[in-house]
């Protein structure tokens, strides 16, 4: 299992401070709308001068036509960045015309898939999608599978359930998770660490309990050593 650090700190000074108290680690950092909106390709570069092995996950949820999303795959790698997203309900076709965009890339960003908002309910998922969110779900999980990326958006609840439906290998990228049982703030189901272990996520992503602790260096750390 890997770590993942949101950094959803409200400026770039902060997001880079907060990355330079963690420079002694080589893990992942999630980049979202906001950052990359204002601060952009820029951004990406002063995180990579902080720690060369910082592997970043361009947090975009693309959804467009696959032409538009496979123009958009192809800058995104440009970028050097190691994952990006796109939502699964853009269709199959869309992303493999993503996978097939990047094939020309020797070191391509790994593409992960996100299958629902989790800021859904019930009855506003149904509205738009006419299913319930857990049929449809590893339902999405499965269209990206077939459509080659290389994992999933999910929470760390479904993670099992959804290697088991696809492959072992095909990532898990799990937020809502609260390593120690910390505050779940406005997450509505939260899994500590063992919880993800033993729900086979591969990555695990944790915002508001590093930025948010006295020192972040020492939460990551803690959370490292419990992998
Ligand atoms: O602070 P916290 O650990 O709750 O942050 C989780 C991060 O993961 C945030 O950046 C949030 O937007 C993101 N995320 C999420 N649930 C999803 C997809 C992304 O919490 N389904």
């Amino acid at each position: 299992m890997e770590l993942c650090v949101a950094l959803d700190l409200p400026d770039r000074m902060l997001n880079l401070a907060l990355a330079e108290k963690l420079v002694d680690h080589d893990i992942w950092l999630k980049v979202g709308f906001r950052s990359f909106i204002r601060d952009g390709k820029g951004f990406i570069e002063e995180l990579k001068q902080l720690n060369p092995n910082y592997k970043i996950f361009l947090d975009l949820k693309l959804y467009d036509i696959p032409n538009t999303m496979a123009d958009a795959a192809e800058e995104i790698a440009g970028l050097g960045v190691e994952m990006f997203n796109v939502h699964a309900s853009a269709g199959k076709k869309a992303m493999q015309t993503v996978i097939e965009r990047l094939k020309e890339f020797e070191n391509r960003p790994l593409v992960l898939a996100v299958t629902a908002l989790t800021s859904f309910d019930h009855k506003s998922f149904h509205e738009i999608y006419g299913a319930d969110i857990e049929e449809k779900a590893p339902w999405f999980a499965m269209q990206a599978y077939q459509a080659g990326l290389d994992g999933v958006v999910c929470s760390a609840f479904e993670s099992r359930a959804i290697k088991r439906a696809t492959d072992e290998k095909f990532l898990t990228l799990t937020p809502g998770i609260r390593p120690f049982g910390e505050a779940s703030d406005d997450q509505k189901r939260v899994a500590d660490l063992q919880t993800a272990k033993e729900e086979m996520a591969d990555i695990i992503v944790v915002g508001r309990p590093v930025y948010k602790a006295d020192d972040p260096a020492a939460v990551v750390k803690k959370i490292l050593q419990n992998l």
